[in-house]
């Protein structure tokens, strides 16, 4: 009887594991205004994963700090990495109950990093193009599914429960990514109708999702090519077969990656809605796609202000 059960426990365990994910945001001191909204939104729909900041530089890693005393034990755990001057060669992480523990980053990645320092300011700036993958690398070596965010993107609701039924009805989903209609790509949103958006992008720890890590991601992106354009372009050459339709989540297999690419009611990217907290056809999360307007890097504040998503 107890033997005819196991393999019944341990498909329980493994849907709990992979269920489980670390939220992920890297940012620097460019951003900071559009981090202090970012960080205004996370608080109110605080997740209870854990939360792994990448910090760039002064700045960017003092507002994180000033974050981790806000949360308290409103998230699971809080980790902060600077991840370019790593010079303290340590991540201090705080428990719920407030313990500091010391956590070892994955070895030769540090050395990564540091040769990478650039003084580029255009956006995306090129060490963050290098860093993003090698980050998100660190998280999924230790086991663990990363949900990578941008700082642009806010979350007028918590996700959480969204994504986790996303999970059920595709427990075997490798990645579950936003989508939108920008060109960037422009040669994937003319052949799919659409892109895969890594503002908001979980990637979960599979077989298949290590090994395109190790196979495509992790090698330098060749000038001017974004992570974003990496990614489209690399599963599009596994070849892409897609069903369903905007309105839905979309599901692709593309060289037995399973992919899911979400509606515009999760994951936003109009320029156009004004904020209402009682309006229901509000987003999960509003990631405004202000490259439409032209407007770049931290020139976006004031459309966010009028957007009514950022007050100060
Ligand atoms: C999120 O979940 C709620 C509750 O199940 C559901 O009503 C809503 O339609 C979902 N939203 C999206 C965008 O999936």
């Amino acid at each position: 009887m107890f033997l005819r059960l196991l393999p019944f426990l341990a498909c329980a365990c493994y849907a709990f594991e992979t269920d489980r994910w670390t939220n992920f945001l890297i940012f620097d001191g460019h951003y900071l205004p559009m981090a202090k909204c970012w960080f205004q939104w996370f608080q109110k729909s605080a997740s209870s994963h854990p939360l792994q900041i990448g910090c760039m530089d002064s700045a960017s890693c003092a507002e994180a700090e000033l974050w981790r005393q806000n949360l308290e034990s409103k998230v699971d755990s809080m980790s902060i990495t600077n991840v370019i001057d790593d010079s303290a060669n340590m991540d201090v992480s705080i428990s719920p109950g407030g313990e500091m523990r010391l956590v070892q980053p994955h070895g030769g990645h540090r050395q990564m990093i540091r040769s990478e320092h650039s003084i580029d300011s255009g956006f995306p700036r090129s060490n963050y193009i290098q860093i993003y993958h090698k980050m998100l690398w660190n998280e999924l070596s230790q086991k663990r599914s990363v949900l990578h965010l941008d700082v642009d993107a806010l979350w007028l609701r918590r996700p959480d429960s969204n994504l986790s039924q996303v999970l059920q009805e595709h427990p075997d989903a490798d990645i579950v990514a936003s989508s939108s209609t920008e060109w960037d790509p422009k040669k994937i949103a003319d052949k799919w109708g659409f892109v895969l958006n890594v503002g908001f992008i979980l990637y979960r720890y599979t077989d298949r999702v290590q090994k395109l890590f190790e196979d495509d991601l992790l090698s330098v992106p060749r000038d001017q090519q974004s992570c974003q354009q990496l990614l489209n372009f690399v599963l599009d050459r596994k070849g892409c077969q897609w069903s369903g339709s905007s309105d839905q989540n979309r599901v692709g297999l593309c060289g037995g990656i399973k992919v899911i690419a979400l509606p515009q009611t999760f994951v936003s990217r109009a320029t156009d809605l004004t904020y209402s907290q009682e309006d229901p056809s509000m987003p999960i999360i509003a990631h405004p796609d202000t490259g439409l307007l032209h407007l770049t890097g931290i020139n976006r504040m004031q459309k966010f202000h009028d957007m009514g998503l950022c007050t100060q």
